[in-house]
């Protein structure tokens, strides 16, 4: 039996929540910072950890409270020190730290994307077949796993440019449809029909990559018209804004090609690794169509419950359970890693 308090300040949300043996959640409190990045259509790096920094004590006091719970219950702290923004990270590790050695209480690093995995185990305590292909996808990542266990997975494909829920959140700005740009083109493209044709990037036959660019531009041009054609003279005006139709079936069409790359990937990464399920996790396995889509895999997929999709704490106090029962703690010099690190080092 073990009482995990978790720590979140990865990128945009703070949260803290409080898990009794790795799966029952007693609190899930997030403070969400969308109101404050809105308006630049994406994350802006100083207001977030200015944001942590007001946000994260009375997020981890409402986390103790809701739950009933006291520090001195707590057995262990857990914060997501890895990836995230330097200056966001900085907040969660430095609360974990000193919370940890003030109460003397084993302080546990874990992984964000990893912990993305294991939110499948929230709530429900069900441990996927395994090896399993892992696949997280959100507004910074998108990477696939070979998942031999929680504390064994390896990275074996990941995108070569944006995210796919940068994406989303890029269309969704062509498209003057606000931000985030995720839940409201599924939205609309549930509403829509899929006639456009935009490509499909699958780098190559083998290839467990992901490349979401290209698919973005096709959007952009398909909705202000291909620049560069200087040699027409008069240039050809730009298109008419797409009335409320068309709007819908460039949603449903650019979903339909992020879904479909997403699934030849998994089928691919199914034959590679002889995968017995599939596990997803990040803000995108929210997506309606990515989910009725899985159901066409031929094995078993695990998608967590809406609210542990995007970002949140109690994944990562699930995650440290796994590692608390291996005795594995960090000391007190555990770092903030970003993204740029991991690349460099892995
Ligand atoms: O996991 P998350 O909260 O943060 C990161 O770690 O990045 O994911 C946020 C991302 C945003 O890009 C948002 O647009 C996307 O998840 N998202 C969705 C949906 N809900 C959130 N994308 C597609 N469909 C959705 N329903
Ligand atoms: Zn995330």
């Amino acid at each position: 039996m073990a009482t995990i308090l978790g720590i979140e300040s990865t990128c945009d949300e703070t949260a803290a929540s409080v898990v009794l043996d790795g799966y029952d959640v007693r609190s899930n409190v997030v403070a969400s910072q969308v109101e404050l990045h809105e308006k630049y259509r994406g994350v802006v790096p100083e207001i977030a950890s200015r944001a942590h920094i007001e946000n994260i004590l009375p997020v981890v006091r409402e986390a103790l409270h809701s739950a009933a719970c006291g520090l001195a219950t707590i057995d262990a702290i857990a914060v997501a020190h890895r990836p995230g923004l330097v200056g966001s990270l900085l907040i969660g590790v430095t609360a974990a730290k000193t919370l940890a050695w003030s109460l003397g209480k084993p302080l546990i690093g874990v992984d964000h994307v990893h912990a993305h995995l294991y939110s499948v185990k929230l709530e429900t305590n069900q441990d996927p077949p395994m090896p399993a292909v892992g696949l997280v996808v959100s507004g910074g990542h998108t990477a696939l796993y070979r998942v031999n266990s929680w504390s064994d997975v390896t990275l074996i494909g990941s995108t070569i440019d944006d995210a796919v829920g940068e994406a989303y959140d890029k269309v969704a700005a062509v498209l003057d449809l606000g931000y985030p740009g995720g839940p409201v083109i599924d939205k609309l493209a549930a509403e829509g029909e899929a006639n456009i044709q935009f490509p499909r990037s699958l780098l190559g036959r083998e290839s467990l990559d992901f490349s979401f660019s290209g698919l973005k531009t096709a959007v952009l041009y398909n909705v202000r018209g291909v620049p560069g054609r200087r040699h027409v003279t008069p240039p050809p005006p730009p298109p008419p804004p797409p009335d409320e139709k068309r709007l819908r079936d460039i949603a449903a069409s650019f979903q339909a090609a992020c879904v479909g790359t997403i699934l030849e990937k998994l089928k691919r990464a199914l034959r590679k690794t002889r995968g017995r399920s599939v596990i997803v996790g990040g803000g995108v396995s929210a997506n309606q169509g990515l989910r009725e889509a899985l159901k066409t895999l031929p094995v078993p997929t695990f998608v967590p419950p809406m609210r542990y999709c995007t970002d949140n704490a109690a994944m990562s106090a699930g995650l440290a359970h796994v590692k608390y029962t291996a005795g594995q703690f960090s000391s007190l010099d555990l770092d903030a890693i970003t993204y740029s690190e991991i690349a460099r080092k892995g």
